[in-house]
């Protein structure tokens, strides 16, 4: 089956077996059965966060769990909702209950079921501010188990997914832990600059909601028109002591303070630095709004992004003595 729709890059791959699974029971039956069990298994939600570069050779299991519930208790809310909402579909219900804590990540794409996985973030807030609980999975075993929140050990872009448990679990519902009493985080200058510009003195959860998709659209292409996965690096995190010998030839860098003392850098600027902002390579290249994005000018295969992305990694490397670190998954 032709993955081309199930991946935003829009990269045109195929996989051997295809299977999408909309609820529990049948994901269980599935994991038991012999032939999946030989498998090779790549779970999918929005396919916003991966390149492939070539034919994926196994079952795909698509993840469109639905449904979304909410318990209030006092000014406490906790949401459930199936893996398989999408992301953003959850924040406008969210937003338009009044349950308080998501605005910040409005119009992120991709479903639930993969938001803990690389704890997706952005404009001041990470999904970890507001994870209560999840529940997976196991492949091997098919058994269900449910993770809280130490557990998922949580970091930038990064969670217990990504590292010890990284393929033997499937999330198939996460609860979140909000609020019915809004506590807006304007902290990102951006939303700041916004918020002034429209005049916005006392801003509810919606107008943070919908000043973030705006800032949004501004910066990011949209993958429905131009195939990309957002940012296709991570903001490298750096020690103090590296930070002080590269800021010293470069006063300009864009920098921020990060835990443990560390330095994280925006990657974005780097790249752009180096002169690859808007730079199109083929049928690949960089957003011209956004150096972090790779997108695909149409047509463009997944080993081609990937060899302009070396090609970043390196000239970065060159320029600045810092090693970028791909954000996408590369398969
Ligand atoms: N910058 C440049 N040139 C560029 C892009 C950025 O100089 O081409 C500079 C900007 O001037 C700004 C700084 O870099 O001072 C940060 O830029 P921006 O606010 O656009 O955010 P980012 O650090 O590039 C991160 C996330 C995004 C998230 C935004 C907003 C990562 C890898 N990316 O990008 O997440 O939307 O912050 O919070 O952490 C994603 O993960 O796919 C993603 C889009």
């Amino acid at each position: 089956i032709s993955l081309k729709s199930y991946n935003t890059f829009g990269v045109a791959v195929s996989s051997s077996f295809f299977a999408e699974v909309f609820s529990e029971s049948y994901l269980k039956d599935l994991l038991l059965l012999p032939i999946v069990k030989e498998q090779q298994l790549l779970v999918l939600g929005g396919g916003s966060n991966l390149l492939f570069t070539k034919d994926f050779n196994g079952l795909v299991i698509k993840m469109s769990i639905p449904g979304i519930t909410a318990v209030v208790e006092g000014n406490e809310v906790l949401v459930t909702a199936g893996a398989g909402v999408v992301w953003n579909d959850f924040v406008n219900y969210c937003v338009g209950s009044g349950f308080a804590g998501v605005e910040n990540l409005s119009l992120i794409p991709g479903t639930v079921g993969a938001s803990p996985i690389q704890n997706i973030g952005a404009y001041g807030v990470e999904l970890k501010d507001v994870f209560y609980a999840c529940t997976a999975y196991e492949i091997t075993t098919a058994e269900e188990r449910t993770f809280n929140f130490e557990e998922c050990k949580f970091g930038y872009r990064d969670s217990v997914f990504k590292n010890e448990l990284k393929g033997r679990y499937i999330i198939t519902g996460v609860t979140f832990k909000l609020s019915t009493e809004a506590q807006i985080n304007t902290k990102y200058g951006a939303i700041q600059t916004e918020l002034v510009n429209r005049n916005i003195t006392n801003p509810t959860i919606a107008d943070i909601s919908q000043v973030v998709a705006d800032i949004r659209v501004s910066k990011l292409p949209d993958p429905s028109t131009i195939g990309n996965a957002g940012s296709f690096f991570k903001n490298p995190v750096i020690d103090r002591l590296a930070f002080e010998k590269v800021f010293a030839k470069f006063p300009d860098m864009v920098h921020y303070p990060a835990p443990n003392d560390k330095i994280k850098l925006a990657a974005g600027w780097l790249i752009e630095q180096c002169g690859f902002k808007g730079k199109v390579v083929g049928h690949t290249g960089t957003w011209k709004n956004q150096a972090l994005v790779l997108v695909n000018h149409g047509d463009a295969t997944g080993a081609e992004v990937y060899s302009f992305s070396e090609e970043i990694i390196n000239t970065v490397y060159i320029k600045f003595g810092v090693m970028l670190e791909r954000e996408v998954n590369i398969l």
